[in-house]
């Protein structure tokens, strides 16, 4: 009984704050089956394609690795394939890669992105953009410079996609990474190196470095779609969605931006109290 009154008071509140139950603070927060969350993020970045090639514009895409979305990049190739979803207008910007790291090496993201999307879509080869793994060291805080140049010039990223690893990182933001952090270079967390291990074959093998997107550039993006599937997320969701804003776990810098949408499937969200 107590339970249906609070359930009925909060739908009631949050019909008078214009927001809509389920929200937390600012994030809109969405729990659905793994195939659904792909289908609406898919539908959500081709809408968007859709409408500025419409307007001839160009549309910003933020893009993550990672095993989460790789299911959105093959439903848009599907869309591409099938419903004629032109990439055409489109401009991208990874989130990080690893260094060192050639862009042909397994590892790479470079790599990754190759094989799940640009390799199969019509995306002009001069419009995608990743943090070069093969950068000297001493050349490394100028690149990042001319990666937040070149995201400015393409008037800022429309749809950044996030992942989150277990650290609470987003790109490669460990537990630290401030509020106004910028692209650059970063030591990787060993519960990241841990978890990246299986593609390495071995821990050993995985680099100490990387070069990411800045928490700061992540937050520009004008619309945030952050993912995550299985239980082993639900404790590291529960903290970056419900927990204090804190740089202990980067990905609650989230519930700061205007426009971010968290999907997670039912064992993603076991976590969450609310
Ligand atoms: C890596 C990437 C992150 C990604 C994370 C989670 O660390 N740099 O961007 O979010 O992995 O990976 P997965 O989606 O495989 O759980």
């Amino acid at each position: 009984m107590f339970g249906y009154f609070s359930a009925a008071k909060r739908f009631l509140k949050s019909l008078s704050s214009g927001r809509r139950p389920g929200d937390r603070g600012r994030l809109i927060v969405r729990v659905v089956a793994r195939e659904e969350a792909n289908a609406l993020v898919a539908a959500e970045i081709a809408a968007l394609i859709r409408a500025r090639t419409a307007a001839g514009k160009p549309c910003v895409l933020g893009l993550a690795t990672g095993s989460t979305p790789t299911g959105i990049y093959a439903e848009l190739v599907r869309l591409h394939r099938e419903e004629n979803l032109s990439f055409a207008n489109v401009v991208t910007f990874n989130l990080d890669e690893y260094l060192p790291m050639g862009p042909e090496e397994p590892q790479s993201y470079h790599r990754f992105m190759h094989e799940h999307l640009f390799d199969h879509v019509d995306l002009r080869p001069g419009n995608t953009h990743l943090p070069d793994g093969m950068v000297p060291v001493g050349q490394v805080t100028d690149a990042c410079a001319m990666y937040e140049r070149q995201i400015r010039e393409a008037g800022w990223v429309d749809i950044q996609l996030l992942g989150i690893g277990r650290t609470g990182h987003i790109g490669f933001n460990e537990p630290g990474s401030a509020a106004d952090s910028r692209t650059r270079l970063v030591d990787l967390h060993e519960t990241t190196r841990l978890d990246a291990a299986r593609d390495f074959s071995g821990e050993a093998n995985v680099p100490r470095t990387a070069v990411t997107m800045g928490v700061a550039t992540i937050l520009e993006a004008r619309q945030v779609i952050l993912m995550a599937f299985g239980e082993a997320k639900a404790a590291v969701v529960a903290r970056a969605v419900e927990g204090p804003v804190t740089s202990a776990v980067p990905a609650s810098f989230l519930q700061t931006h205007p426009n971010t949408m968290v999907v997670l499937d039912e064992p993603a969200a076991t976590g969450l109290a609310r």
